[in-house]
């Protein structure tokens, strides 16, 4: 009899690559693309230029960062059948099911789809970057029961997305706090859905399966979904003297409280730190609803960390905070897992071409525990 291997559920702790692409040090509560912590590049760096770096591996000089911006910008507009899909789903669909279908439709219309080659999956991640941003814009407009808005070049990747979403020019503070949220959200090493478009990138699909794959895998509440869920409860919990007993109640339940713990940190997740500052600091104009939540908010993670956090290891994650801003900012909580994916597809696509340059198929094992040489009885004997 085979005995027992040790099995690593969920494969806690095991390293399965190497990278210098990120360093997450969820002992110190640390992380790095490529080498620059994330506060330096949250305080000197935007969300444009933090792409070149994850596909780049360095920093852009001056011309590389204009040509990059204007590829980005040629590569807004979408297809008119896809368009047509979002606008017959995007009020009744769930959002990232629309978003993962119809990133997964751009393939029939990408003469680059099955070109694995560098300088192709090169141009497909750029293109990604832009269409996924229109596609997430669309479905918002839509949804909001706006038309389609057209691309306009002359922006920048987050104020055209925010354009096309609103069907407005939005102002510089909204365009800069926006952008802050898409750089801290850009790359993070293994999570699970860069883990899952490696998988699919490892039997050598493209691209966009790839990128398809890890979609479906951001959407769980485990994972990129955890940002709704969490402005959800903050609704629930209505104001800051129901939350103690709403979070006890919660946690007597044996029910997980959304925003708060992680697999690799922990400590304070430095993301979740920044944009607590960053609520706190526009909390003094925002209205009613805003100040509410993000009373709601301190005080959840208040009660949390006196429970949890130095005890248990169980801190706010990046997607605590993230609800009340983006609420400041007027998106809906439907687009919010959604916009999680339109920054994270620089790092998705990083990995997965990192990946293919010693490319060894993903193929796991799990230990079998049922029963061998069954006895087949016919149908009518059952
Ligand atoms: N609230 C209450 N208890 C929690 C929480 C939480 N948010 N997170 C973990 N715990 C408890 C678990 O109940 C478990 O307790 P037990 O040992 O008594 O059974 C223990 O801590 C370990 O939790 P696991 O879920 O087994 O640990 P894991 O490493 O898988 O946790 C995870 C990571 C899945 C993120 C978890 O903390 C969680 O579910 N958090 C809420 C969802 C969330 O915010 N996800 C976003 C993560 S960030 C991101 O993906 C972008």
């Amino acid at each position: 009899m085979e005995s027992k291997p040790e099995i690593k559920l969920g494969l806690e702790g095991v390293y399965f690559t190497e990278s210098e692409i990120c360093k997450v040090d969820g002992i110190n509560g640390k992380l790095y693309y490529y080498g620059y912590s994330i506060e330096t590049l949250a305080e000197n760096s935007n969300f444009e230029e933090t792409c070149f770096l994850l596909l780049n591996g360095r920093l852009p000089d001056e011309s590389e960062l204009s040509a990059f911006r204007k590829t980005l910008a040629s590569e807004r507009e979408l297809p008119a059948e896809i368009v047509s899909v979002i606008r017959a789903s995007a009020r009744t669909a769930n959002a990232m099911d629309l978003l993962r279908s119809t990133f997964s439709m751009l393939s029939l219309y990408d003469k680059d789809a099955n070109d694995n080659s560098e300088e192709a999956n090169m141009r497909k991640s750029i293109r990604f970057m832009s269409k996924i941003a229109s596609i997430t814009a669309a479905i918002g407009s839509f949804r909001q029961g706006r038309e389609y808005v057209k691309p306009d070049s002359s922006m920048g990747h987050v104020e055209n997305f925010l354009y096309m979403l609103n069907g407005k020019k939005p102002m510089a503070e909204e365009v800069k706090i926006l952008d802050l949220m898409f750089l801290l959200h850009a790359e993070h090493s293994s999570n699970a859905s860069t883990f899952s478009g490696i998988v699919t990138a490892s039997t050598l699909s493209d691209l966009h399966s790839s990128i398809t794959s890890a979609i479906g895998t951001l959407k769980g509440p485990l994972h990129g979904g955890a940002d709704e869920a969490a402005l959800h409860m903050m609704h629930a919990i209505g104001s800051p003297e129901n939350t103690e007993a709403y979070i006890n109640d919660a946690l007597a339940g044996k029910k997980k409280i959304m925003g708060f713990g992680h697999r690799v940190y922990k400590t304070y997740d430095p993301r979740a730190r920044i944009i607590k500052r960053r609520l706190e600091e526009l909390r003094g104009s925002a209205d009613e609803e805003v100040k509410n939540l993000t009373n709601i908010a301190l005080a959840a993670e208040k009660l949390m960390i006196d429970k949890l956090g130095a005890s248990h290891g169980i801190w706010p994650n990046v997607d605590f905070f993230s609800g009340p801003v983006y609420t400041d900012l007027g998106i809906p909580d439907y687009l919010f897992t959604p916009m999680f994916a339109v920054s994270r597809v620089p790092g998705w696509c990083a990995h997965i071409m990192q990946y293919w340059k010693s490319n060894r198929l993903v193929r796991p094992l799990e230990y079998y525990n049922g029963e061998i040489d069954r006895k087949y009885v016919p149908i009518e004997g059952r």
